[in-house]
């Protein structure tokens, strides 16, 4: 343990100025919470005397030199990394700020297609060309999760031009791939490999975790520390390593997506999650690993149900598995996932992070306690006696397919486009992204043909009531109108035949 980890330099110079009874000419306008409201009344004034925008000697996020410079170091001392940079976007931020540093309009990158939309966004900003690698899927479970090295081997092999890979470490489900011996071919190849880490945050920080991209050589990582590490949410973090990130470019590129007026409280909740994880994540997260497997155990006794072990994973062919992660196969009982995950809500008051087709996610942490487990299963017999006895099988199997490109997603952004209802929408193609929240994984992204398949799974999930995010009203879809593709010309070559993947028919 270092002792150096025990300061907080940039929560302690903000608490310094919270109590030096300073009078606020700036912004912002609550002026340190001198304006009443319910929020106030809620939180107190504390909370608002902590939200400053960049008093004197709180240093610049745009450019730190400081009390956030100190803070960064400290970070990445913590992380395993060469350098830390803060976010105050989350790690949506982190991943469109690395793909935009490192490719340029036209650079391919190999990535899974089960990526979070973030890194679809960034093709759009980037212009960089997307190889997509397809995950194994759990048929079981009816999900995507990791992509095995034979496949990203085979895509590097294939596409030695590529500038990048992307690898997620882990998936929203907490399964990870070979990343290091991945890192180790990409880097033969002198390709960059970017880390999605949302949810790997507190890897570093014990041995029974999945491997860190940053251990794994990984050379940029965006870390959503706001979910298994305890600062506040939107707050997350780039990590890099190695000689090969090019840091002028990778700054100038967060600073492009960074507000100006970066919530203190969110850089003060980075410091001191920062701290806490240091020092107690090594003996706690041990911890909470043997509670979660303790739960597993028990809600494998109840009839209907099973939790999802890290052996069902490794015989999937996955590296490993977090098993800090609680996932429940349901649908056995013959209710979704969705259903469970509503009715532990609406009659239990237990608000899971995630519900799929078949199964129930729920997140633990080093805040997590043993009573909250003890409710979950509590919650989860009680669901197996409302429906054990009467169960039948799921009719509807979501089954993640095979997507089908036909233009490139930043041409099919700049495409002429038009709206249609979903049934009249088969074989065009997508102008949007559109996608079920959480996970926020697209079905269909802009580029890609409409399906019968994603067709058939919109109207399943808009019928389990799930959040179905698109830029256009419920019913409708955005795609690209082909007769004005033809009739009109390009002046700037944005979205002509030369980006076509494959033909458009
Ligand atoms: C796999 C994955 N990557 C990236 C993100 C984006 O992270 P954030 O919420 O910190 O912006 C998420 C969010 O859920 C995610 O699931």
């Amino acid at each position: 343990m270092n002792k150096k980890q025990e300061a907080t330099p940039f929560y302690s110079k903000l608490l310094q100025y919270a109590n030096s009874n300073t009078t606020s000419h700036d912004v912002p306008g609550h002026k340190l919470g001198q304006i009443d409201n319910e929020l106030l009344d809620y939180v107190g004034i504390n909370m608002f005397r902590l939200d400053a925008n960049a008093p004197r000697g709180l240093d610049n996020l745009n450019k730190p030199k400081t009390v956030i410079k100190e803070a960064a170091i400290l970070m990445a001392d913590a992380f395993g990394s060469d350098k830390a940079y803060f976010l105050t976007g989350g790690t949506t931020m982190g991943i469109l700020a690395m793909i935009m540093a490192v490719c340029r309009a036209n650079d391919k990158i190999i990535m899974p297609r089960n990526v979070h939309k973030s890194a679809i966004n960034a093709l759009i900003l980037s212009g960089a060309v997307p190889v997509f690698v397809e995950p194994k899927i759990d048929e079981n479970l009816g999900i995507a999760n990791h992509v095995t090295y034979e496949t990203y081997e085979e895509a590097i092999k294939n596409n030695l031009d590529a500038k990048a890979v992307f690898i997620i470490n882990p998936t929203y489900f907490g399964v990870t791939t070979k990343i290091k011996e991945i890192v180790k071919l990409a880097h033969e190849h002198d390709m960059f490999v970017l880390a999605d880490e949302a949810h790997g945050s507190h890897f570093k920080f014990s041995k029974e975790l999945p491997m860190s991209a940053m251990k794994a050589g990984a050379d940029i990582a965006a870390c959503s520390l706001h979910k298994t590490v305890g600062s506040l949410t939107q707050s997350s973090i780039i990590l890099t390593k190695g000689k090969k990130v090019d840091h002028v470019r990778l700054r100038s590129t967060i600073n492009m997506l960074q507000s100006t007026s970066p919530s203190s409280l969110l850089l003060a909740s980075l410091d001191v999650a920062r701290k806490t994880i240091y020092f107690k994540g090594p003996e706690e997260l041990p911890n909470i690993v043997k509670m979660a497997k303790k739960t597993r155990d028990e809600i494998g006794k109840i009839p209907g149900l099973k939790a999802i072990t890290k052996k069902d994973f490794l015989e999937l062919g996955a590296k490993d598995y977090d098993q800090t992660k609680i996932i429940v196969k349901v649908s056995n009982l013959g209710i979704t996932g969705f259903q469970a995950y509503k009715e532990l809500f609406d009659d239990f008051h237990i608000q899971l992070e995630l519900a799929e087709t078949h199964l129930i996610l729920a997140v633990l942490s080093i805040g997590t306690k043993k009573k909250d487990l003890d409710a979950l299963v509590e919650a989860l017999k009680k669901l197996s006696e409302r429906y054990y006895e009467n169960a039948k099988p799921l009719k509807h199997k979501i089954i993640y397919t095979e997507p089908v490109s036909s233009i490139r997603p930043r041409v099919a952004y700049h495409a002429p486009k038009k709206y249609v209802r979903f049934k009249d929408a088969l074989n065009e193609i997508a102008a949007e992204m559109i996608m079920i929240y959480p996970p926020g994984i697209p079905l269909v992204i802009p580029g890609e043909v409409i399906t019968k398949k994603i067709l058939s799974d919109l109207k399943f999930y808009q019928k389990s009531g799930s959040v179905i995010l698109s830029d256009t009203d419920r019913g409708y879809v955005k795609i690209v109108d082909r007769d004005e593709w033809d009739r009109k010309e390009d002046p700037n070559e944005i979205w002509k035949s030369r980006f076509i993947i494959s033909k458009l028919q």
